[in-house]
């Protein structure tokens, strides 16, 4: 028996769907390099790619787009359900609490029934962004806003959730992050939908887990972190004590650091890349991106004097500065991420399902044995 806490360098399955070549600072999506994808493709082309395992030509990419926009709409007791949550709810909670009646209401569909996985993947998608946009609306005492079927699957997120169409450079610019977010191979959340699938599981279970899972910041939650941690900051002259003192109490600088890369984060770079181009072509100062080159200098500084030249910035670094800097509130950066992160996770599970065994790793026990039972007097 192997034991490496956190399966660390563990081999759980194999799969054609992405890699991270950790070493080099590169991901692939089924054997094309993310910058390739992230500044020439679509959602919606990168979608269909992940899933169905071949790039669409433009009479399948066009009907998948139609069938995205026609899954867009709530249905009335989602709309219910959605309408009596606490408006405090944080918005991972409230995906959780509202996939429940998705998947009361998923149709089951046999295991190997590819198609019908695909058509339930495309569902969620697009359910997906309209509860994350309408969740929002909620809590910022916004009504909630009718969809519409014009616009790209990204675009239309942004119409719903900023009640207006975005700006085609931003639009193209968010479509590429959440280009970037939608795999990673067996990353936690991704490895929770499939041990939840691996059981025959509902789909709409396992994402629902993911989503459990994405939430917490070492994992999906880091983005809003890190912005809280660039709002205790204050300004940037501030940001270079504030980290020496995080880093003398042997306290995780978030945004910081993965499991695989020992080298940047390939998504961190092209967010990075579009911060420089929005802070370029803007007249005002961005404080919060301003706060966060400092951190990160200051981070690189100090942790090739520790030798932990292997700590780079992760996707979470730049992601949320990117979302602030085009309105978006902190505490929507991590549901942007299931935006995304939904079709990675659908396209692991139905990859997986094509032969499937349920997991069930072995424990080493370390407790001990053949206690005699004694009532407590
Ligand atoms: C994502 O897996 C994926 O692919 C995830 C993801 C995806 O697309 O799905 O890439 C998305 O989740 C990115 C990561 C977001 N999380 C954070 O930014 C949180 C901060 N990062 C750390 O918590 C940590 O780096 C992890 C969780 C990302 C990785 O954890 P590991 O691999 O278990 O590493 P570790 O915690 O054992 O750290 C190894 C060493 C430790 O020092 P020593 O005890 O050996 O002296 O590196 C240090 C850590 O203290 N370290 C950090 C650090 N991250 C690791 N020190 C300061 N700041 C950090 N951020």
């Amino acid at each position: 028996m192997t034991f490496s806490k956190g399966l660390a360098g563990v081999v759980a399955d194999t799969t054609q769907i992405s890699q991270v070549q950790g070493e080099d600072g590169r991901l692939i999506y089924r054997g094309i390099s993310i910058d390739e994808l992230a500044n020439q493709s679509s959602f919606e082309e990168v979608s269909y790619f992940l899933l169905k395992g071949k790039l669409p030509n433009p009479s399948e990419l066009s009907s998948w787009t139609d069938k995205l926009k026609k899954y867009r709409k709530l249905d009335s007791d989602v709309e219910k359900a959605l309408l009596s949550l606490p408006t405090d709810m944080h918005p991972m909670v409230a995906l959780q609490a509202l996939l429940a009646v998705l998947i009361h209401k998923e149709k089951p569909a046999q295991l190997k029934d590819k198609e019908a996985h695909i058509e339930t993947s495309a569902f969620l998608i697009s359910q997906l962004a309209t509860l994350i946009a309408q969740v929002s609306r909620r809590r910022r005492g916004l009504p909630l806003l009718p969809v519409k079927d014009s616009l790209s699957h990204t675009s239309h997120f942004l119409y719903l959730l900023q009640g207006k169409d975005p700006d085609t450079k931003i639009a193209h610019f968010f479509d590429v992050a959440m280009i970037l977010h939608m795999d990673h191979d067996f990353n936690a959340s991704t490895f929770a939908a499939r041990v939840i699938a691996s059981t025959e599981a509902h789909l709409t279970s396992a994402i629902s887990g993911a989503i459990g899972a994405l939430s917490g910041p070492l994992h999906g939650g880091a983005n809003e972190r890190v912005l809280d941690m660039a709002d205790a900051i204050k300004s940037p002259d501030k940001a270079s004590a504030w980290i020496l003192e995080t880093l003398q109490k042997k306290g995780k600088v978030m945004g910081f650091g993965h499991r695989v890369y020992r080298t940047l984060d390939p998504r961190a770079k092209i967010l990075k890349e579009i911060l420089d181009t929005l802070a370029k072509d803007s007249k005002t100062q961005d404080v919060t991106f301003d706060i966060l080159k400092k951190v990160h200098d200051t981070m690189i500084e100090e942790l090739s004097k520790k030798e932990k030249d292997y700590i780079w910035p992760n996707v979470d670094f730049w992601s949320g500065s990117f979302y602030r800097n085009i309105g978006i509130e902190k505490i929507d950066f991590t549901p942007l991420f299931a935006l995304a992160r939904v079709v990675g996770w659908s396209s692991h599970v139905i990859e997986m399902w094509e032969d499937n065994r349920i997991y069930r790793p072995a424990a080493e026990y370390v407790g001990p044995d053949h206690v005699p039972y004694a009532k407590v007097k």
